[in-house]
């Protein structure tokens, strides 16, 4: 699962695997082995047995009989740490109730006008171009901008932020190091200034939590926020745009309103989740599912994608329809599903206010896909559109422009899906740009 084929037609490959039963084994990278589910009833199933199955990677047989590779690039996403995740009962009770508390006090009006501020903020350092990477220069900076406001960065932080997490997504090993140590500096530098100036922010709500997370628990749970929803956060809204972009129902919709854009993202979330194979479990003891034997010990992913097109499914209308697994289900399910989607929504239907007239640059079949198991990720969205006058100055979201307000929206960016799994593949535009996804983003905060 780990190849360009499978990226570059994962429907086709999951489609074969069905044929083989709703359960299957596949390799995640070179010498990771696991189950994966394509059936939907048995996604459901699975996702919400916690009597057979633990998230706690630290129950996978083969990493802790030394069987995965210590380089593997998947051991970055599925390596224990002690956060929500990767946590069963009461501690899985205590730091999702943290998260949650927290993501319930955002204020949604807050939140929406904040993206607005953010998207402008990004539309202006392209309009005068008539050209764009949608992907690197829109998709990738707005989840970040909201996360550096909700969570309360200082503008050193987020500019530190943007810096390490550039590095993470694409990056060579030595740096990836660096950048993880840098990445506890950043969120141990943000829980002490929020222990000693608490502001209106995710950070210190979740500091002031009932629950009393340590600080080594507060760093962890940021992290994850972070993890969780940045990298996903980009996909979702760059996988809708390219679907809006290129699909002929969509066509002559695109200035009128936000229905076009609320069936697109349920269409995507359907067809294309951003995680696309994830929700890893472990297998508590020997098991028999969908007719496949599991050892105590084996890991089982979650194919959303093959689940939700499951022809099981076949004839249920998606428009509208909201049961599809791109937010999980069960006791793992997505705490922030309502908070993307809207930071989706605003910033796509921002994007087609600002410029109606938007195109593809390239034909959509020669827009190409990042490899990687886990995601649907492309590697850029170039667009062309009539240049656009100069923008009125108005208020800048972010650490260019000063303080930020204290009242504002939501999250992340993400960690490190490992850099092996998520290495940009030379862009599809017509000149063959090979610039990293995030590398605009640096350059950006720092007003270039
Ligand atoms: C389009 C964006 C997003 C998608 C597609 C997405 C999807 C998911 C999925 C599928 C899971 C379940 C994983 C599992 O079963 O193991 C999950 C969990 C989680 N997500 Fe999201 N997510 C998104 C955005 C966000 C955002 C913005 C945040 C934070 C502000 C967030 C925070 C979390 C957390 C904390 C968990 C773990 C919950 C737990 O284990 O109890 N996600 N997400």
């Amino acid at each position: 699962m780990y190849g360009s084929d499978f990226a570059a037609d994962p429907h086709g490959h999951y489609a074969r695997m069905r044929a083989a039963g709703p359960i299957i084994p596949v390799e995640l990278a070179p010498g990771v082995n696991a189950w994966l589910v394509t059936g939907y009833s048995l996604a459901l199933d699975v996702l919400r047995d916690t009597e057979r199955f633990t998230k706690d990677p630290r129950s996978w047989a083969a990493l802790s009989e030394g069987r995965i590779p210590e380089d593997s690039p998947v051991l970055g996403i599925m390596m224990y740490r002690p956060n929500a995740l990767f946590s069963d009962g009461a501690a899985h009770a205590r730091y999702r109730g943290a998260i949650n508390d927290s993501l319930s006090r955002i204020d949604p009006h807050a939140l929406s006008e904040y993206v607005e501020r953010s998207a402008e903020t990004a539309i202006d350092s392209f309009a005068e171009r008539g050209e764009a990477d949608l992907l690197g220069e829109y998709a990738a900076i707005i989840p970040l901008l909201v996360f550096n406001q909700l969570f309360g960065s200082t503008p050193e932080q987020g500019s530190e932020l943007v810096r390490v997490t550039a590095i993470m997504f694409d990056a060579t090993s030595d740096e990836t190091t660096q950048a993880n140590v840098d990445m506890l500096r950043y969120l141990a530098d943000l829980v002490e200034a929020k222990r000693h100036r608490p502001g209106a922010d995710v950070t210190s709500w979740m500091i002031a939590h009932p629950s009393e997370l340590s600080d080594e628990e507060l760093m962890q749970q940021i992290a994850l926020l972070l993890a969780a929803g940045t990298e996903a956060q980009m996909n979702l809204i760059a996988n809708a745009l390219r679907l809006l972009l290129s699909d002929d129902r969509f066509a002559g919709e695109l200035s009128g309103g936000s229905l076009p854009v609320q069936d697109a993202l349920d269409e995507v979330l359907w067809t294309d989740p951003p995680l696309a194979n994830f929700g890893a479990r472990f297998a508590r003891y020997d098991v028999e599912i969908g007719g496949a034997w599991l050892r105590m010990g084996d890991p089982v992913l979650i194919s959303y994608a093959a689940a939700n097109n499951d022809p099981e499914l076949a004839g249920a209308d998606r428009i509208g329809n909201r049961a599809h697994l791109a937010w999980s289900a069960g006791e793992h399910r997505c705490p922030a599903d309502g908070t993307a989607r809207a930071i989706a929504s605003v910033a796509i239907e921002k994007l087609l206010d600002r410029i109606p007239d938007l195109e593809l640059a390239v034909p959509a079949e020669r827009l190409t896909w990042r490899p990687g198991p886990f995601h649907r990720a492309l590697t850029s969205l170039p667009v062309r559109f009539p240049v656009l006058a100069k923008p009125t100055p108005g208020p800048a979201p972010g650490p260019a422009s000063g303080p930020v307000p204290a009242s504002a929206p939501v999250p992340p960016l993400s960690s490190a899906p490992p850099a092996g799994t998520s290495t940009a593949r030379p862009s599809g535009s017509e000149s063959g740009d090979r610039r990293r996804p995030w590398s605009p983003l640096g350059e950006w905060w720092r007003g270039r």
